[in-house]
């Protein structure tokens, strides 16, 4: 090993930490989740994106000296000193199949397919869980009240972890109940966008971007990469009025 290799080695602080009780030595900085896989364990389930969207690493945590159960995304969240971790690959949460295009924008809809959402004591163990700091408690209230617009809003940073459902009382999937408002509001409730409508008549009736479709598939992968690396990109700080000098393709 080079000398700079083992200075850069030595100077790496490890930090311990308890995996289901049992005590691991890891480099200080790692997240929940490096850190787990660094002492040996391995995400079959529970890991996605590594980025903090999909929902799949929601985790709980405890510190010591400490009675709270922490929660966390484990792929952003860092381990820290005698933190003591496990993996949550999944909490059960049967999903109620509907014919989605079928139901009405009704909250009834909502209630005839989860009708636990009556039984919530209002505890807010969900919403104190969850790693989004979405209001879980408050919008199971929209829905029982039959508020979608306000459930779907509220419930928007919803990433689908399931912690919160690990944590109810009333035992209810709230993620599904949430997901199912957002469905209905982003379906049957909120304006279309004119501009989507735009977009979808210029590519199937109008066809408007076939001959570049066509020019594209008889380039070589060459011609194809310089094309992509010279396109005009629209600026970081470009207003809502932005558009590219070439606008012969643009809906
Ligand atoms: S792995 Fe996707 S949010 Fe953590």
């Amino acid at each position: 090993m080079k000398k700079t290799e083992s200075k850069t080695a030595m100077e790496t602080r490890m930090i311990p930490i308890y995996v289901m009780g049992k005590h691991y030595e890891v480099p200080e900085g790692l997240t929940i989740m490096k850190a787990l896989e660094y002492s040996g364990y391995k995400y079959i389930r529970g890991c996605g994106c590594r980025g903090g969207i999909c929902g799949a690493c929601g985790t709980v945590y405890r510190k010591p000296g400490d009675y709270k159960i922490y929660s966390a995304l484990a792929c952003q969240t860092a381990a820290e000193p005698n933190i003591h971790l496990t993996q949550l690959p999944f909490y059960p949460a049967p999903h109620v199949s509907c014919n989605y295009a079928g139901i009405s924008a009704k909250a009834e809809e909502i209630h005839k397919l989860y009708p636990e959402v009556f039984r919530c004591v209002a505890c807010n163990a969900c919403t104190k869980i969850c790693p989004m700091e979405v209001p879980v408690m408050d919008v199971i209230g929209y829905v029982k009240r039959g508020d979608i617009s306000k459930a779907a809003h509220e419930a928007f940073d919803c990433i689908q972890c399931g912690l919160c459902v690990s944590r109810c009382f009333a035992e209810m999937p709230q993620y599904h109940i949430m997901q199912l408002a957002r469905r209905i509001y982003g379906g049957k409730i909120a304006p279309k966008a004119k501009h989507n409508a735009d977009a979808a008549k210029a590519v199937k009736i109008e066809k408007k971007f076939d001959p570049m479709l066509k020019q594209l598939m008889t380039m070589s992968k060459d011609e194809l990469k310089k094309v992509y690396t010279s396109r005009e990109i629209e600026p970081e700080t470009a207003g809502d009025d932005w558009k590219p000098k070439d606008s012969k393709f643009l809906a």
